[in-house]
């Protein structure tokens, strides 16, 4: 479990440069075994809230618990032990090159003290839960980008943390590592049953493992919740940042329809009724529906024609009675 209070952060100013607020008042609950992404544009303050979850970054004011301790509390020798629970994974890596993928593994476990042959154990067997069991001994520049960051996944699990930190972790991966990244770093949350706070400028990042989010901007949580929730609310800025925003060529004759979909209100019932019931001519203009979080969710804009409006605001309303999220749009707006 992790968990921030009402947490500052202002970096000093230097130089004639102004202080910069970094984080305002930030609130965040992760629940023990969740996997939860934190988004949001460059500068908004995702990589300073990450460091001060293992107080890497002591906050200016406000309290980090994890696991029930309350770190802000702590002196720093329990700091240090506490961080020992909570592994790190980098966008860079930040492997050692001269040591092989097995000694980086083993690098935390030396600094806490743990005999040479119980090393050995724990990185082959970290190594072998990575898929890398038989890279034991390659050197970080023998290995692929996706590689090096399966060897640091197994370093920061080395200690056996119960809480994983992620800064970009694929951000400098291709496509297929970044897949095989992210389903490595789920398998090790089911298996080991860890709490994972993944930060991220990828949407499709937080679409594929995380069950919940939150939004950043300017130093401040300004959305977030569990993503089928967060995705089933039309308001939602953090579901708009989510989900491609539907474009249809506004210079084409009709009524435009907006349609958002969730699993419990399909776009089959609108269509049924538009075509089926109304006998409407309905085109598919824009947008698109895709599975999240074990959901289907999307945003669709229809093209109806031949319509006539009384009518169709009648129908607009009786769907909307019977639960489908569904409203006229104006042509600009759906640009
Ligand atoms: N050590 C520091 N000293 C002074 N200012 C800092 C320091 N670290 C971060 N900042 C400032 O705090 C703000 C938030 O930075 P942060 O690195 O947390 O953003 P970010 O969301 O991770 O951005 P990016 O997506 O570019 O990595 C920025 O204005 C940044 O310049
Ligand atoms: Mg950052």
């Amino acid at each position: 479990m992790i968990e921030l209070n009402d947490v500052r952060k202002v970096f000093p100013a230097r130089g004639r440069g102004p202080e910069v607020v970094a984080l305002d008042g930030v609130d965040l609950t992760v629940r023990a075994g969740d996997f939860a992404g934190v988004v949001g544009p460059s500068g908004s303050g995702k990589s300073t809230l990450i460091r001060l979850v293992n107080l890497l970054e002591r906050p200016t004011s406000g309290t980090v618990t994890v696991d029930g301790r309350v770190l802000t509390d702590l002196p720093a020798d329990e700091v240090r032990r506490a961080r020992s629970s909570i592994g790190m994974v980098f966008q860079h890596f930040e492997l050692m090159d001269s040591r092989t993928a097995a000694a980086n593994v083993e690098h935390p476990l030396e600094l806490a003290g743990v005999g040479r042959a119980e090393r050995r154990r724990r990185s082959g067997e970290l190594l072998d839960l990575v898929g890398l069991g038989d890279r034991a001994q390659a050197r970080p520049a023998q290995l692929s980008g996706g590689q090096k960051q399966r060897v640091a996944i197994a370093r920061a699990l080395a200690a056996r943390p119960t809480v994983l930190l992620c800064d970009e972790a694929t951000s400098a991966l291709d496509q297929a590592s970044t897949t095989g990244v992210l389903e490595l770093l789920r398998r090790v949350r089911d298996e080991l049953g860890l709490t994972v706070l993944l930060i991220t400028h990828e949407m499709a990042v937080v679409k594929a493992v995380c069950d919940t989010a939150v939004l950043l901007e300017a130093g401040r949580v300004v959305d977030g919740g569990r993503l089928d929730q967060v995705l089933a609310r039309g308001d939602s800025p953090l579901a708009a940042a989510l989900l491609p925003a539907p474009v249809a060529d506004h210079r084409v004759a009709g009524t435009l329809l907006r349609v958002t979909v969730t699993d419990t209100a399909p776009e089959t019932h609108v269509l049924q009724v538009l075509v089926g019931r109304l006998g409407l001519d309905v085109e598919v203009a824009g947008g698109s529906v895709e599975t999240v979080a074990g959901g289907r969710h999307g945003r669709l804009l229809l093209r109806v024609t031949g319509a006539d409006q009384s009518g169709l605001d009648r129908a607009l309303a009786q769907l909307r009675d019977d639960g489908s999220r569904v409203e006229r749009v104006a042509a600009e707006v759906a640009r």
